[in-house]
């Protein structure tokens, strides 16, 4: 079988970060801020902040919704994207990833443009049904992706996108046997790639990004 593209190895992942997505001061303690505090290292990496951060522009997105924030890394790359007026609102299930988030918003002298409403995303996304997102960043429980698709697609702007990390799990999405999480992500694969209100592809950066711009 012939190998399609290049597949990538530290050194690769190295020259396109240092290259490209370098960490300032304020990310670089964020990374080390949540290893210190024993919250999960499971931030996105640098060049997938980049291209969060890249894909922003591009849309002229404003009005940004992400679902997970751990210790804002995230929120922070998508915040630094938006114009003077653009807004980030963040949801996350874990008071202490919360409330280590807003400080580090706060770091960031980002505190005005980012608003983190705590508790399970889909009940906040209830909450949430009224407004109108020109960009969507799915990165929590993997199971739910899914359902977070259903939940904020009758909320997205003309021209909008929707984007959900972890989408090769690890190369999980094409072994036997799948996990429960792995299962969410094949469900939330499955369904953007057949769903006609959107163009969906899934990048293969890092973890794997699938991106779905909607018609
Ligand atoms: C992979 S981390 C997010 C990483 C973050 N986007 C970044 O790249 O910096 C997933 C986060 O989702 C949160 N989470 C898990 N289940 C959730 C739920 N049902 N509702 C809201 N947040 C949830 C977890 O507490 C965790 O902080």
């Amino acid at each position: 079988m012939s190998m399609k593209g290049v597949p990538l190895n530290d050194k690769l992942h190295d020259y396109i970060v240092e290259t490209f997505a370098e960490e300032d001061e304020v990310l670089r303690e964020v990374v080390a801020d949540t290893e210190s505090l024993d919250i999960p290292l499971i931030q996105i990496s640098p060049d997938s902040g980049k291209f969060l951060f890249m894909l922003i522009k591009m849309i002229r997105a404003r009005h940004v919704l992400e679902i997970g924030a751990l210790a804002g890394y995230s929120t922070i790359w998508m915040a630094r994207a938006l114009p003077e007026e653009g807004r980030v609102i963040t949801l996350e299930i874990n008071e202490k990833h919360a409330e280590v988030s807003m400080g580090n918003y706060k770091k960031a002298g980002l505190e005005n443009k980012i608003e983190l409403l705590t508790g399970s995303a889909l009940e906040s996304l209830d909450k949430l049904k009224d407004r109108k997102f020109d960009f969507v960043f799915i990165d929590a429980d993997k199971d739910n992706s899914s359902n977070y698709f259903d939940k904020v697609i009758s909320c997205m702007n003309k021209g909008g996108m929707i984007v959900c990390d972890n989408t090769l799990k690890h190369g999980k999405v094409v072994e036997e046997d799948p996990d429960v999480y792995t299962q969410g992500i094949l469900d939330y694969n499955k369904k953007v790639a057949n769903d006609s209100r959107v163009d969906s592809l899934l990048v293969s950066i890092s973890d794997g990004m699938t991106i779905s711009l909607v018609k």
